[in-house]
């Protein structure tokens, strides 16, 4: 990334010891839907669960987020808390911040975890549907937003008025009009990450939701013929959010990423 990097300081949590673990949400989500994760691998791990800028608690900015500007922010967050290097593991969008990440600072990057996301850069049409979600956002805030993600992102038995459902849908209804559309202008400026993956050395795995919509899992099987001695898990009755839909299977591919990172580590 060329020229000065307004990076802001993102709000976090931080569980267990040990070799650390940064778990990046999607759009547009927050920290909170890798509960399960969090709580489980900080027992052989040092998790830390940022909110991407302008979610959760993490502050707004106005413009274009890109991926190189939301993974600068991870990347600054990391220093301050002295963490040179992690296992990187991105849901979705968190997944193209990490594909960002692997090129401004790869050797920053022990492990990497892709859920629910994909290498692909936007046709030119989901570009210019993105930019009109974006104009849209700003105009009448995020709960259109929120309303179109509630039918794609489960599985078809997700009961979409659970209060599992509900407390997702809040999340995203509670992200910020800037940040939505900030992200969705940032996504439509993404560069393809075919090559990126293509030239990863470090442990890696691929969870992908059988009955995913946003990512099919046609798109996280070519994914995986692009990284040598990746782990892919196909992950049964999960979506585009296998973290929350099936916990359990989620949670023991992220425990297997970090025992071949461990190991590799030695
Ligand atoms: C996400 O879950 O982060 C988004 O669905 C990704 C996208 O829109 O490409």
């Amino acid at each position: 990334m060329s020229g000065p990097v307004n990076t802001v300081e993102l709000y976090y949590e931080e569980r267990g010891q040990g070799l650390p673990v940064v778990l990046l949400h999607g759009f547009p989500f927050d920290h909170t839907i890798w509960q399960a994760q969090q709580g489980a691998l900080s027992s052989s791990a040092r998790v830390i669960t940022p909110d991407l800028r302008g979610h959760g608690q993490s502050p707004a900015t106005e413009g274009d987020y890109t991926m190189d500007l939301l993974a600068s922010d991870v990347l600054a967050l990391l220093d301050r808390l002295d963490v040179p290097r992690a296992v990187w593991v991105g849901h979705s969008m968190g997944g193209y911040i990490l594909m960002a990440a692997l090129r401004l600072a790869p050797e920053r990057i022990t492990g990497v975890g892709l859920v629910a996301t994909h290498p692909l850069a936007d046709s030119a049409e989901k570009r210019i549907q993105r930019r009109e979600s974006a104009e849209l956002a700003m105009e009448n805030g995020s709960a259109d937003t929120a309303f179109s993600m509630m039918s794609q992102i489960f599985a078809p038995d997700v009961d979409g008025t659970s209060p599992l459902a509900q407390s997702v849908y809040d999340i995203m209804v509670n992200t910020s009009p800037s940040a939505i559309a900030g992200a969705l202008r940032g996504m439509a400026l993404r560069p393809d990450s075919t090559e990126t993956l293509r030239e990863l050395s470090v442990p890696a795995v691929i969870v992908a939701g059988a009955e995913d919509k946003i990512v099919e899992p046609d798109t996280a099987r070519a994914m995986a013929t692009l990284i040598s001695g990746v782990q892919l898990v196909e992950v049964e009755n999960a979506g585009h959010m296998p973290m929350i839909e099936q916990p359990d299977v989620t949670t023991q591919a992220l425990s297997s990423l970090i025992r071949m990172v461990s190991v590799q580590e030695r």
